[in-house]
């Protein structure tokens, strides 16, 4: 597989590009989230006996799974809805935005569900989450994901999350792009890279984040998150956000997980120190998916 040239030349001034090529290159370890809304982790360990079960640090229902059979989404565990196939840095954004039972909760992009669900079983499926995302074929995705686990605090709906006007406690933002981090799922990530391709999601990126921020009640929280490795969609949008709300404010990331520092500088622009309290993981760094956290106060 190679690597186009101008998306080395971008990178390597941001990490060890060796090790981030060896690492994208090698086979991502299945990791799974126990469903706590149908099944015990000390349950599900005993069903599935056959498989190694080595715990994800940062979240306490994740696993990575060894065993014969790799096809772990046709388990009859998995269609009882008892474990969502999820890959480990995905599980951060609903842990750093941590819902309550009660909260009023947005999922401003909800699709396929592997947060919403995470977030219904922190909260009990209490309170409610709204689960949103645009696209017919994802929704129905979603849809199925939420009854196989017996998820019954979500509204669904389908719309622009940049129309959305209801006010929430806290919104997770997971926003579409380019998913430069998961080249170890997909290489095709890596074929259609163009340099230019973050312009336009960029602009999506900071129009959504911004309608978000606007309809976040004040002192809530909202964590934006991309499984992008790319400035221009993660530091330079907090950056936006920042830069346009007075009352918008980071909030530091403390989790069980080796990180990199977030970029300060792009294209020769210096952005706000406060961006270090952001959580920029490359996939060498704890043999994930490259991703990007960032919380955010409303004040
Ligand atoms: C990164 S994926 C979300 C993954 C999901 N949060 C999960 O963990 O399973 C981004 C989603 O945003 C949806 N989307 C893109 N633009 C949108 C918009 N303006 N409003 C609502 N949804 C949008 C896409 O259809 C896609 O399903």
């Amino acid at each position: 597989m190679e690597f186009k040239e101008k998306f080395l030349q971008k990178y390597s001034s941001l990490t060890d590009i060796d090790l981030f090529i060896e690492f994208s290159l090698k086979d991502l370890c299945k990791s799974i989230r126990v469903n706590t809304l149908k099944i015990s982790v000390k349950e599900l360990k005993k069903r599935m006996n056959c498989y190694e079960f080595r715990q994800v640090p940062w979240c306490k229902e994740g696993f990575f799974v060894k065993g014969e059979r790799t096809d772990l989404g046709n388990l009859r565990e998995h269609q009882l809805g008892f474990y969502y196939i999820q890959e480990s840095a995905s599980m951060i954004p609903p842990i750093v935005l941590n819902p309550k039972v009660g909260d009023i909760v947005l999922d401003a992009c909800a699709s396929p569900g592997s947060k919403t669900t995470q977030m219904a079983a922190m909260m009990h499926n209490e309170g409610i989450i709204v689960a949103n995302d645009i696209k017919d074929d994802r929704i129905r995705a979603l849809s199925t994901n939420l009854q196989r686990c017996g998820v019954s605090n979500v509204v669904l709906t389908k719309s622009w999350a940049e129309s959305i006007t209801m006010k929430f406690d806290k919104i997770l933002l997971d926003a579409p792009c380019s998913g430069t981090g998961t080249i170890r799922k997909s290489l095709k990530t890596i074929k259609i890279w163009n340099p230019n391709m973050y312009k336009k999601l960029a602009g999506a990126q900071k129009g959504l984040i911004s309608h978000c921020f606007d309809i976040l009640r004040e002192n809530g929280t909202m964590v934006y998150s991309t499984c992008s490795i790319s400035p221009e969609e993660n530091e330079e949008v907090v950056n936006f956000l920042l830069q346009k709300y007075e009352n918008a404010r980071l909030e530091e990331i403390s989790l069980n997980i080796k990180r990199s520092n977030p970029v300060l500088e792009s294209k020769g622009e210096i952005l706000s120190k406060d961006i270090k309290k952001c959580l920029r993981i490359w996939p060498q760094d704890n043999d994930t998916s490259g991703f990007f956290v960032a919380k955010i106060r409303k004040d």
